[in-house]
């Protein structure tokens, strides 16, 4: 089977499991637990913060660090994409009493406009106040988009002018770092929060990191303890992510260099399902146009390759450490190959 459905689904490698075999670990609960230690503070200073919180998942440090900003009743505004909206199942909502306010997207790009036109910070007694704004980089449903950072420094400029906070959801930062050569701290300054990931393109089993000020990952860590994530010897997950961030950051370009074969050989059979151009890092979109999604990945899943149907007539394929740019090759010529019936 060729996995294509998210790089979620990698397995730690021999080197990795070793890697977690050994770590020393104590009691994180009592902030007793030094590859944990190791691990946030490493991540705080590549992201250019003060301190660092591991959690369980992304969507818990986008719920943290978007609670960091906003109170119970304000609002956090993100684009109509975004995966804090559309799959973190309301846990911003349900558990930290927050609203939410959307603004359209092309492929999950940021605009400027886009946020200037729905902000509504001390909006008074009638209205919703935001209190916050959040990006995706990058972005997930939006096809691995990788954010302009001339872009994300104009709406930083915006959130300080109006006193409002800035989360980046950056479970994929690092690919797009690799794709830019910006670097990690560059977007991170940028940010009063921001969250990363470890079990996507990096191949770990499990974790996140929450950054931001001294002050704030205190705080934090009370909330992840009330939300019944406080953990104990956690050590053996967060040696996997340090493994990680060692040996499988730079080797992201090959997962971009598969997109883009996995895109052309779809390409090739289906020019209008994908322009392989256009793919930016490991996250490929195909518009199946008036096939309907789902059943080609049932018949795809058939014939060994897994891909996601995520809409209608929208089938997303995601490369990573598990499938080598042969079996992305096989992967697309499968897809296309069903697509063109
Ligand atoms: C952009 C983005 N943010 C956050 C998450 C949440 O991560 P987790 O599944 O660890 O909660 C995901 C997961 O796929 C994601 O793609």
């Amino acid at each position: 089977m060729i996995d294509l459905r998210s790089d979620t689904v990698t397995k730690p490698t021999e080197q990795m499991r070793e890697a977690m075999l050994t770590a020393p670990v104590g009691d994180d609960v009592y902030a007793e637990d030094p590859t944990v230690i190791e691990l946030e503070l490493r991540v705080a200073r590549l992201l250019g913060h003060e301190a660092g919180l591991f959690c369980v998942s992304g969507s818990m440090c986008n719920m943290l660090g978007i609670r960091l900003l906003v109170e119970p009743g304000q609002e956090v505004v993100c684009d109509v994409q975004a995966h804090i909206a559309r799959a973190e199942m309301g846990g911003h909502a349900a558990a930290h009493g927050l609203t939410m306010r959307t603004f359209p997207s092309t492929r999950g790009r940021l605009q400027l406009s886009e946020v200037a036109k729905i902000i509504a910070p001390s909006a008074g007694p009638y209205l919703v106040s935001t209190a916050a704004v959040a990006v995706e980089n990058t972005h997930n449903f939006g096809g691995g988009t990788i954010q302009p950072l001339e872009e994300l420094t104009a709406v930083a400029e915006l959130c300080r002018e109006h006193g409002i906070g800035y989360h980046l959801d950056g479970a994929r930062l690092w690919n797009a770092q690799v794709a830019t050569g910006v670097p990690l701290e560059a977007y991170g300054r940028l940010f009063d929060t921001v969250s990363v990931c470890f079990s996507k393109g990096l191949g770990a089993p499990v974790g996140s990191v929450l950054v931001s000020t001294t002050e704030n990952i205190a705080k934090a860590r009370v909330m992840r303890k009330r939300l019944g994530g406080g953990w104990r010897q956690a050590g053996v997950l967060a040696a996997a992510c340090l493994y990680a961030l060692d040996h499988h950051v730079q080797r992201l370009a090959d997962d971009h260099a598969s997109a883009r074969i996995f895109a052309g050989a779809v390409a090739a059979c289906v020019p209008t399902a994908v322009v392989p151009d256009a793919v930016e890092t490991n996250v490929v979109v195909i518009d199946t146009g008036t096939v309907p999604a789902a059943p080609i990945a049932v018949a795809a899943a058939e014939r060994g390759v897994q891909v996601s149907a995520l809409g209608p007539f929208m089938i997303r394929a995601v490369t990573h450490l598990d499938v080598t740019a042969d079996d992305c090759e096989l992967a697309g010529q499968l897809v296309g190959k069903l697509l063109s019936g």
